[in-house]
């Protein structure tokens, strides 16, 4: 079990297809470090193992250190998932310090004219490569993340090329998810048939290469695929994410959702929350599926798909994910490809949040 902490929204990068939601929360509406470290004891306590501190830039944060020593102390292993424009050689020794365990480094492509426009900030690609080599120097494993999409999909192999010479132990190759910026941006991000083999098939000839000295995660576009992920394992089944303001929710998309209200954590603990918050049980298990689910072989592997995805393509959160090929509606999948615009739209940033 996993607990996502989005401690902040605030981020120097503005990427087209952040997880944050379009309502950001301000930098005043966020947790105190008091706040969070109750969450990091409550979250062990129920038998959290691993903890993302997660943002927004998590480093955005002056507490970070606190709020590491805190969760290494309540034994939580602790995986920074961070952009790295705001990490120093003092910043990251704070963390080591602290007992950081672990470094997710993101990045938008290897290219450093293409990295810095999809970002949006001039100059993130040399903090990031900085960062990473910071990183390994100081004996921290290192994960480096990119996001694919039709705008780099066909670079994927300098990509992993660019991982493994900065010494990652792991690289991830996922493709965009289409919430909140990512449905936003669907049309400037969206890679058709062609570009995604062209991912796929590089990653496939960096696995041999790499095999043994770096692991190559590729998580797979839904909208090219005829069975649906299990989104975040199962709802409210392996992951808690709270926002900066407190709310937890059982995926980082969930608040797109209409009707469900989900509970703040200054108000209720994570173990109430957790065995009985009405929005947890809305879809956790297999008793609320309709059909096709309900009768289906797979349901208790999927779960159904993901339900901020079945609500973005059918307006129903409850309906089977039409990345499904039993749902009615998978038919719209090629077509939303087969209808995207020859020359990809203008991206739509996330706008810049300052940090403190
Ligand atoms: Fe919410 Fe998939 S992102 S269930």
């Amino acid at each position: 079990m996993a607990l996502v902490a989005e401690i902040t929204h605030r981020c120097p990068l503005q990427c087209p297809y952040c997880s944050n939601p379009r309502d950001m929360a301000q930098a005043g509406e966020e947790l105190s470090t008091a706040d969070w470290q109750r969450v990091f004891a409550e979250a062990a306590a129920l038998g959290v193992l691993h903890l993302h501190l997660s943002g927004g830039e998590p480093m955005a944060r002056r507490d970070l250190p606190a709020l590491v020593r805190t969760a290494a102390a309540a034994g939580l292993y602790t995986n920074l998932i961070t952009s790295g424009v705001l990490l120093d050689e003092r910043r990251l020794a704070a963390l080591a310090a602290a007992g950081l365990d672990h470094v997710q480094l993101s990045f938008q492509h290897a290219d450093t004219a293409e990295a810095e426009r999809i970002g949006g900030m001039a100059g993130a690609q040399a903090k990031k490569i900085a960062a990473a080599r910071l990183v390994v120097a100081a004996g921290l494993p290192l994960t480096c993340n990119f996001v694919i999409h039709r705008q780099n999909a066909r670079d994927v192999a300098a990509m992993i090329a660019l991982a493994a010479e900065l010494g990652a132990g792991r690289v991830e190759i996922a493709h965009t998810q289409y919430h909140g910026w990512g449905l936003v941006n669907r049309d400037a991000l969206l890679p058709d048939a062609a570009e995604v083999e062209a991912a796929t098939a590089a990653v496939e000839a960096a696995r041999a290469v790499h095999r043994g000295r770096m692991a190559i995660d590729y998580v797979t576009p839904d909208y090219h695929a005829d069975r649906p992920k299990a989104c975040m394992g199962g709802w409210a089944q392996r992951f808690i994410v709270v926002t900066p303001s407190g709310r937890a929710l059982p995926c980082h998309a969930a608040e797109t959702i209409p009707g469900l209200s989900f509970p703040d954590v200054r108000g209720l603990g994570l173990a109430e929350i957790w065995g009985g918050d009405p929005a947890f049980l809305r879809f956790r298990g297999t008793g609320w599926m309709p059909e096709p689910c309900r009768s289906c072989a797979f349901k208790a592997e999927d779960w159904g798909g993901c339900r901020c995805q079945a609500l973005a393509l059918t307006g129903d959160a409850s309906a089977t994910d039409p990345v499904c090929d039993r749902s009615p509606l998978h038919g719209a999948l090629p077509a939303l490809i087969a209808a995207r615009a020859a020359i990809p739209p203008a991206f739509v940033y996330r706008r810049p949040v300052r940090q403190s």
